[in-house]
């Protein structure tokens, strides 16, 4: 295992800006199956910084892959690969992404399928316990805790998908032998907003305290795919099940809150 800023007991240091320390890195390792979970992900950044970014999200891939030419190999991408014109999608529906961070995940896949052995998992809208506490229900929660408002854009469907299970599912992907592209992500398509009350009243939080509001008043400079999710049914076939319900993730979420 690597880690870049954050040390993991026995990992091995490498920043995926470092394209010669990857060849180095993965060279040495010899590994039979390589999961890249690692990635430049705000897509905010993205769209401000495509070279860099490209450079960790894509070009880093592209060296992993050339290191490791006999290996699986593991990418995450996204639902951001489609327009959110049409959602939810499916596995085999065309892409045409409508930001650099969607044509970044775009580039990703090409370098994965490139190779027989690969396995594309796009996920959407992954949420539980992170130090860094960026995701959705972390923000909200500690937005709502600390009795502050907390924007939520009321015009975009997500996929919520609970970070242990598809951790789980990757690992059970893996084992069954599963190749090509997979929809990793949670059983329900949501409106957001439905989502961040589910979330809120999960935690006992005030639901009182969502300002909802179009995505074109947020001020982002990245368009977001709005009417996105994905179809999860070829996932939950080869699994024999689906990733847990929001209700039920959420709450085992709460339950398992670490000490801060
Ligand atoms: N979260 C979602 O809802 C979502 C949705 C669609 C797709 N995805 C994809 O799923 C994958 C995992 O996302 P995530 O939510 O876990 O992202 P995340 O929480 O932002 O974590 C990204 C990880 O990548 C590492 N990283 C960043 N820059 C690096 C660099 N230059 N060299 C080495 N490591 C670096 C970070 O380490 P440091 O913190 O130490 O820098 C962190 O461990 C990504 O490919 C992302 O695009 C996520």
């Amino acid at each position: 295992m690597t880690f870049h800023r954050d040390a993991v007991p026995g990992g091995v240091p490498l920043d995926l800006a470092d394209h010669d320390a990857i060849a180095r890195v993965v060279g040495e390792a010899r590994p039979d199956i390589v999961v890249v979970a690692a990635a430049d992900a705000f897509v905010e950044r993205c769209e401000r910084e495509p070279v860099a970014t490209r450079a960790v999200n894509v070009e880093a891939l592209r060296r992993i892959a050339d290191a490791a030419p006999n290996a699986l190999l593991v990418v995450f991408s996204s639902e951001y690969v489609f327009d959110g014109r049409s959602g939810p999608y499916a596995e085999d529906d065309p892409v045409s992404p409508i930001n650099e961070y969607g044509r970044q995940k775009v580039d990703v896949e090409r370098i994965a399928r490139d190779r027989a052995d690969h396995l594309i998992l796009r996920v959407s809208g992954v949420y539980g316990w992170s130090k860094a506490r960026t995701n959705f229900v972390t923000q909200l929660v500690d937005k709502l805790r600390a009795r502050e408002r907390f924007t939520v854009p009321s015009d975009q469907l997500i996929t919520p998908t609970p970070a242990p299970d598809l951790a789980r599912a990757v690992v059970e992907l893996v084992d069954l032998g599963a190749r090509g592209t997979y929809h990793a992500a949670g059983p329900e398509i949501l409106e957001r907003p439905e989502f961040a009350r589910r979330a809120a009243a999960a935690f006992g939080l005030d639901a009182g305290l969502l300002d909802l509001m179009p995505t074109a008043d947020l001020g982002l400079k990245a368009p977001r795919p709005l009417r996105a999710g994905l179809r999860t049914e070829i996932l939950r076939r080869s699994l024999g099940h689906g990733l847990a319900p929001s209700a039920e993730a959420l709450a085992a979420m709460r339950e398992r809150e670490p000490a801060r």
